[in-house]
């Protein structure tokens, strides 16, 4: 008998062990090297320091210092981590904070090397300490703890784990100011709620700022109070014929803060003189013609101009412009300008001088595509580089900034390879590697790092309908980018990252994302 118990003792456990390891999406993680933790993008320093840090449900997180956003910081760590571990993780002041495992974040004017947005983690067995200078600083290092704890502080719904850190400190900063990503939502509408889960998912990999390519041939999508044409009949159709939509003045609004709160600045463009057909079906005035275009729903580029020589032109870029920026708290607003191939280049250079001080006049600085290069650039004047490594150099004569959105290496509509339903491959086809691989620094010569603001990866959405799709095309490549935007360049090496990403799986799984499993990488198993 005594022996029949131990045997059915032992094949209990041994029953709920194996029951346990099939319902859990990880081995329970006790970790103890914080060197070993998977960070992206990879941090500047990394020590550790043997132990490991435990979040209980008497973790409180206390804010040093009063102030609203410090507080609204610390409910965003909250909100992170309170569903998959069921704790309340209340925010309070610092000054009573026992030593029972609590969460401190902190503002340190003094460290002035973490600059606006890095942040210094301490872990030790007692306390978690997050500091930094500024506040946007204080985000960043919240999404390094997310990852710093096991994939499932990622799911919805409660998971039965401990919730460990191993000990030691994170010192991290950016190597570059701008990181970004582009959604065009003129091919393709996407409803609000996708373009939060698009800034969500690129907060999580520290990006900030997101740029809104809101109009195009196939749709205008921000509604314009002076031109309401633009967005109700401009707006009403899309690649392929069904759905369109555009963005109320207060659903723009609403995503303005809702990226304002993740500390990413949107990015609005208007492109023009090409790329306009939206706007020239919604009023015959802004056609030299003087009748109204029609609507179009297919792929093609260039075959469009706003009329260059005509007053109503630019007094319609100036209401435009003017109600964007009213509506925009960023310092850009971006004027396209790319493939205005129906424009002849003596109309073309006089209407981009003209656009830029409509931007200058109210009060923002100018961005846009790298063929603007070819006209006299303002003061400040960001030229993204896309194609033309002449526009680049251009650019940095006039002494404007460039961001690098090489459509080779950043454009995320690009196929991974010959076998990808979704995108196209008039670039390149753009595996993970080769989205990675690559350097800001060596893409035009004379470019250089004083010239670079940053980097932006960039999703047309001609072939990507839904959300899904999006995913299915950013990620993971949008990750390797955001790494090449914030880590050093002796900081990365494919092979390490490739590690790094495999080992990532089962966050992307617990966040949901529908991501392109590449062959080229050992995706850890989550199932
Ligand atoms: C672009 O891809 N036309 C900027």
């Amino acid at each position: 008998m005594k022996y029949l118990m131990n045997t059915f003792s032992t094949f209990a456990i041994l029953a709920i062990f194996s029951l346990y390891a099939s319902c859990t999406s990880e081995p329970p993680k006790e970790p103890t090297d914080l060197t070993q933790e998977v960070i992206i993008p990879k941090p500047v320093s990394v020590t550790a320091s043997g132990g490991a840090f435990t979040l209980t449900e008497t973790t409180k997180i206390y804010t040093q210092s009063d102030g609203e956003e410090l507080d609204q910081i610390a409910r965003h760590l909250s909100n992170y981590l309170s569903p998959a571990t069921g704790f309340d993780l209340p925010v309070e002041s610092a000054g009573s904070e026992s030593d029972d495992g609590h969460i401190l974040l902190q503002l340190n004017d003094s460290d002035t090397e973490l600059g606006e947005e890095g942040y210094e983690l301490n872990i030790t067995e007692d306390a978690l300490t997050l500091a930094a200078q500024q506040p946007a600083g204080l985000f960043r290092g919240l999404q390094t703890i997310r990852q710093l704890l096991p994939s499932g502080i990622e799911k919805d719904s409660l998971q039965e784990m401990s919730w460990k850190i191993a000990t030691g400190t994170i010192r991290d900063y950016p190597m570059y100011e701008y990181r970004g990503a582009m959604l065009d939502v003129a091919r393709h509408f996407f409803q609000v709620d996708d373009v939060k889960r698009y800034i969500d998912l690129i907060a999580y990999y520290k990006l900030n700022h997101l740029h809104l390519h809101l109009s195009d041939d196939q749709g205008w999508r921000i509604e314009i109070k002076s031109w309401p044409k633009l967005a109700e009949y401009g707006g009403s159709t899309q690649v392929g014929g069904e759905g369109g939509g555009h963005y109320t003045q207060e659903e723009y609004t609403d995503l303005v803060q809702y990226a304002q709160d993740r500390f990413i600045t949107i990015v609005p463009e208007i492109d023009m003189p090409g790329h306009t057909n939206a706007a020239l079906t919604s009023y015959p005035e802004l056609n030299c013609s003087g009748k109204a275009a029609e609507l179009y729903t297919g792929i093609e580029v260039g075959f469009s101009t706003l009329c260059t020589d005509s007053e109503v032109t630019y007094q319609f870029v100036d209401d435009v412009i003017g109600e964007l920026a009213t509506l925009t708290p960023g310092p850009y607003i971006h004027i396209g300008g790319d493939e205005s191939h129906a424009t002849p280049m003596e109309d073309y250079i006089p209407f981009v001088n003209r656009a830029q001080e409509i931007v200058l006049k109210h009060g923002k600085q100018v961005f846009g595509w790298d063929e603007i290069a070819n006209a006299e650039l303002v003061d400040n004047a960001v030229v993204q580089y896309w194609a033309e490594a002449e526009n680049a150099t251009k650019a940095i004569e006039q002494g404007g900034k460039v961001i690098m959105s090489p459509a080779t290496k950043t454009y995320l509509d690009m196929q991974y390879d010959s076998t990808t339903e979704l995108g196209l491959h008039w670039a390149a086809y753009i595996e993970v590697d080769s989205a990675y691989i690559w350097e800001p620094t060596k893409m035009v010569a004379g470019v250089d790092r004083e010239h670079i603001l940053g980097i932006e990866a960039p999703l047309w959405s001609e072939t990507v309908t839904n959300m899904d799709e999006i995913e299915y095309m950013a990620f993971p490549r949008l990750i390797g980018i955001a790494e090449i935007a914030w880590t050093s360049p002796v900081d990365r090496q494919w092979e390490d990252y490739r590690t790094r990403l495999g080992q990532h799986a089962p966050y992307l799984k617990a966040l949901e994302i529908d991501y392109y499993a590449s062959d080229l990488v050992d995706w850890k198993s989550y199932e």
